[in-house]
């Protein structure tokens, strides 16, 4: 009995997506750098994915608690009235599921990860007494209905993480001292500038001294502005053969029109007849090189981008960074000194700004040197491990490990 009392607190984990975008890469590099001194984590999935692969690696303990087919495809606008019905027996199976796997794992805390875990455990809350932590990456969704109860269900939670001031000031009350904001981490080692001929090496470009590239490293989903990029590049790529286009990422939502996003942004480049002039990679699981083969990183969200990891990431590796002004990424980025802020969904905006850059290696360089030397003062990943560790630990009462004690193998293991 004193055996099971000595271990580290458990926590129930639980995701919306299976595989790896910035909010589940968050997650990893907080699973790889919190001591298991400290916490033990189970995570719920809901299927087997890229995320399945990084915790069996990490020696995570996880399972897989489907959504159902009408429930994964829902989106934050809801569902289509055809899908309705099922998508409620979707969610009547998924908390009856969810319900056993709780009393059987016995957690100490749930901390979600998405929209739907934070329905669905908020629901689950009023009989499960237990306390929930969310963990925000994501707005309060705009539909009335969905908006409504995701700010009933704020009500039922112990805390709330927001990844920016942007998403915490949609939360109720937004100065609440349960919600805390806390930017990602970005590992420093694993963010180096490297030089850009070992960069296209380890992604199998062609070396190519004379070549310069422009690019987005991002989820392929509509409203990431792949189109806007495209469409903003496409004059300037036809009057200068120097440069070239670059998009990495994949489709990786179940949502209802995220896939096969690729064909549509392939033929988007095809109709605009810069087809040879754009390289596609596929998503990346370690990306420093495909932010160092860049020397223009944009990143094009049409809507307010919730914080921006990737910004992080390309101003950690030392890039030039342009990015569209909303959410996070004006908290990230002084427009003129660290990088260039433009308006969203505005493909003249984006063209002028990129066409400065492109006219000066000047102004890319001190861009980048400032954005990185603000990540090293900033956003290091042993600040954010450290901060997230001691919102769980509040979460559940618990108190941190007294300095010096004797279990610290495995101080930062993403170090
Ligand atoms: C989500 C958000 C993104 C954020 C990431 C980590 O993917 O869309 O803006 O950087 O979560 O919190």
């Amino acid at each position: 009995m004193s055996l099971v009392a000595d271990l580290p607190p458990l926590i129930c984990v639980v995701v919306t997506s299976a595989e790896l975008g910035g909010a589940e890469r968050m997650l990893v590099d907080l699973l790889q750098g919190i001591p298991p001194s400290r916490f033990r984590f189970h995570v719920v999935l809901p299927r087997l994915g890229r995320l399945a692969l990084e915790l069996d690696q990490l020696h995570v303990s996880y399972e897989v608690l489907s959504f159902g087919g009408n429930l994964s495809k829902a989106g934050r606008s809801g569902v289509k009235a055809k899908a309705a019905l099922g998508a409620v027996l979707d969610v009547v199976r998924y908390l009856w599921l969810y319900t056993r796997l709780v009393v059987r794992v016995k957690p100490r805390l749930v901390y979600t990860h998405g929209l739907k875990a934070e329905l669905l455990t908020g629901i689950a809350s009023h009989w499960l007494r237990l306390p929930v932590v969310w963990h925000l990456h994501t707005f309060v969704p705009k539909d009335a209905w969905l908006g409504r109860l995701h700010r009933y269900l704020q009500r039922r939670t112990r805390m709330l993480v927001a990844n920016s001031k942007a998403v915490s000031a949609g939360v109720l009350p937004p100065a609440s001292s349960k919600t805390k904001v806390v930017y990602c981490g970005v590992d420093i080692k694993a963010f180096l500038p490297l030089s850009k001929s070992a960069a296209e090496e380890s992604l199998h470009l062609t070396p190519d001294a004379s070549k310069l590239r422009v690019g987005m490293v991002s989820v392929l989903a509509p409203w990431k502005g792949l189109d806007v990029f495209l469409r903003a590049v496409q004059p300037l790529l036809r009057a200068d053969a120097r440069w070239q286009a670059m998009i990495v990422g994949d489709p990786i939502y179940d949502t209802a029109g995220h896939q096969g996003y690729d064909g549509v942004l392939k033929q988007l480049a095809c109709d605009l007849e810069i087809a040879d002039r754009v390289v596609f990679l596929p998503y990346q699981q370690r990306p420093a090189a495909a932010y160092a083969c860049l020397d223009i990183f944009v990143h094009a969200a049409k809507k307010p981008e919730p914080f921006g990891r990737v910004i992080a990431e390309a101003m950690c590796m030392q890039r030039a960074v342009i990015a569209t002004a909303g959410g996070g990424a004006i908290e990230q980025i002084e427009s003129g000194v660290d990088g260039l802020l433009v308006a969203m969904d505005d493909v003249g905006a984006l063209r002028a700004q990129v066409a400065r850059l492109m006219a000066d290696a000047t102004l890319r360089h001190q861009l980048g040197l400032a954005a990185r030397s603000k990540v090293l003062r900033q956003g290091s990943m042993a600040q954010f491990i450290e901060r997230m560790a001691t919102v769980l630990d509040d979460a559940m009462g618990t108190r941190p490990p007294r300095a010096g004690h004797s279990n610290t193998e495995t101080r930062h293991r993403a170090a």
